[in-house]
């Protein structure tokens, strides 16, 4: 076979046929319901304790930390009660030593002293005013003390607003130290250790914290449904009625909620839908990726969907092809043109950047495909068929991941019934993959008409990219937290 036909082969094996995306929509829904009667099952669905979605009209200065992805982000936000606030952050790469270190303080103490250098930096009067307090023995600092939401996007145990235990790591954190723990009690301890003027206040998932932001900034007729995540990890929350979160509302030994609303926001941990592989599509490309992963036969959904992943299912089938055929082979030799030291032969090596960039690519030559080939990943001469064959396995592999996401999508608006009562149902999004992968809401959205009982109300669901959530939507819920009064964790 010539290389297009292959091409075209590989391509096909990344079909999701609008059969598929119907058969996959209805078993998401089942394992929602079973996730909200059951722990331990597929969905974890965990209850977050956080009973409202803000209006706009919140107010005042509060500090929100976000662990969760490549980078540890330490803001402080003032709401300024019109829907709009700003926003003071900083950021840092996490070391990857301590993404897999021994004990979880190694962590937790590199969190508390960014915590502590930003205090310095953005609010070094306030903070030495509070030290010089504390050292002279006064002990009125009890409103000094900035409420923080932690924002810690990994499957979390919720016992309370500010209180979790780690239930797994995902996305290539594995200190098992840490699991079981509660992460709250972690990052207190070691704020006290250094004397800062933070309580943890809130424990926010990203996806809770994209729906608050969300609702903060787009207060309309109709309050948002879902937050969800396309990022470096996939995931959604989503605001559910209480009586049907069974496990919660059975459970003698739950944590103190308000139940006034009549809801509450629930954590899919979509990322581990159908880990048993009933629905979800699997190449030789998928299932080699599992293998070498940290955790095998865990997060099946977010290893086809989110940004740590397409690009180590791209450069598997990549690899296939030069192994087997004539892909990145210099035709009038026999010479390889892969060169040994190729990031294309290393696990992990093609960012899912990579992804976007060639989707992206309008140039006639696909130059700019060629020279990425040619400079970022040691392909001796790119020709342009051969970036041609690349852009096209890319386009497959994105495209199924946003036909994936759908599948979710549709899930939880098909689960509310908004659809049959309101005009608008409204999903705030944030991540690289919907930011930054181009068609990424277009292929989505064809996939979502192809949804019994959505079909042309796809128009009806709006989605909204809600930045910043992790920030915003922490500091919220640090100040619904501190209006009830959570004490800090201990
Ligand atoms: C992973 C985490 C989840 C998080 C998502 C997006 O799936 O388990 O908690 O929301 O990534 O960051």
């Amino acid at each position: 076979m010539g290389l297009a036909e292959e091409v075209k082969r590989v391509v096909a094996e990344f079909d999701f046929s609008a059969e598929d995306v119907r058969k996959a929509t209805k078993e998401f829904m089942r394992e929602m319901e079973e996730g909200l009667r059951k722990d331990g099952t597929h969905l974890s669905q965990i209850p977050t304790y956080v009973t409202a979605v803000p209006n706009g009209t919140e107010k005042g200065l509060y500090m929100a930390v976000d662990l969760g992805g490549t980078n540890f982000r330490v803001c402080s936000v003032q709401l300024h009660g019109n829907t709009t606030f700003s926003l003071t952050q900083s950021k840092v790469p996490i070391p990857h030593e301590l993404m897999v270190a021994k004990t979880a303080k190694e962590l937790f103490s590199f969190l508390a002293k960014q915590i502590q250098l930003f205090l310095e930096t953005h609010h070094n009067d306030h903070y030495q005013g509070y030290k010089r307090k504390k050292q002279a023995g006064d002990n009125t600092e009890e409103e000094e003390i900035f409420d923080l939401g932690f924002t810690f996007s990994f499957p979390v145990q919720q016992i309370g607003i500010n209180r979790g235990m780690l239930i797994r790591w995902t996305k290539g954190f594995d200190i098992q130290d840490a699991v079981g723990k509660d992460v709250c009690v972690l990052l207190q301890d070691e704020l006290d250790a250094l004397h800062l003027p933070v309580r943890v206040a809130a424990l926010v998932n990203d996806t809770v914290g994209t729906l608050m932001a969300r609702s903060y900034t787009s207060p309309g007729k109709s309050t948002t449904l879902l937050g969800a995540i396309f990022g470096t990890g996939t995931n959604g929350a989503y605001v559910e009625k209480l009586p049907s979160i069974k496990k919660l509302v059975e459970d003698k030994n739950a944590g103190d909620y308000d139940e006034s609303t009549g809801e509450m926001i629930v954590n899919t941990e979509w990322g581990s839908f159908d880990n048993s592989l009933s629905v979800l599509p699997n190449t030789p490309y998928d299932a080699d990726l599992d293998k070498a992963s940290v955790n095998p036969g865990i997060q099946m959904f977010e290893k086809r969907v989110s940004g740590m992943f397409l690009g180590e299912i791209l450069r598997r089938a990549l690899i296939s092809l030069a192994h087997d055929h004539a892909l990145f082979k210099d035709e009038t030799s026999d010479a390889a043109d892969l060169a040994p030291n190729s990031p294309l032969l290393k696990t992990w090596g093609l960012d899912t950047s990579f992804l976007s960039l060639t989707e992206a690519d309008q140039t006639p030559d696909l130059n700019i495909t060629r020279q990425a080939l040619e400079n970022d990943f040691a392909v001796a001469s790119a020709s342009t068929d051969h970036a041609k064959a690349v852009r096209a396995i890319a386009g497959a592999i994105g495209r199924r991941a946003a036909r994936l996401s759908a599948v979710a999508i549709a899930a939880v608006v098909l689960a509310s019934g908004r659809l049959d009562t309101e005009d608008v149902v409204d999903v705030g999004v944030d991540g690289s993959l919907v930011e930054f992968y181009p068609g990424f809401e277009m292929y989505l959205r064809e996939a979502l008409r192809e949804v019994e009982g959505i079909g042309e109300k796809e128009e009806r669901v709006r989605i909204g990219i809600a930045k910043d959530g992790s920030g915003v939507g922490a500091a919220l819920i640090a100040l619904v937290a501190g209006r009830s009064g959570a004490e800090a964790p201990s």
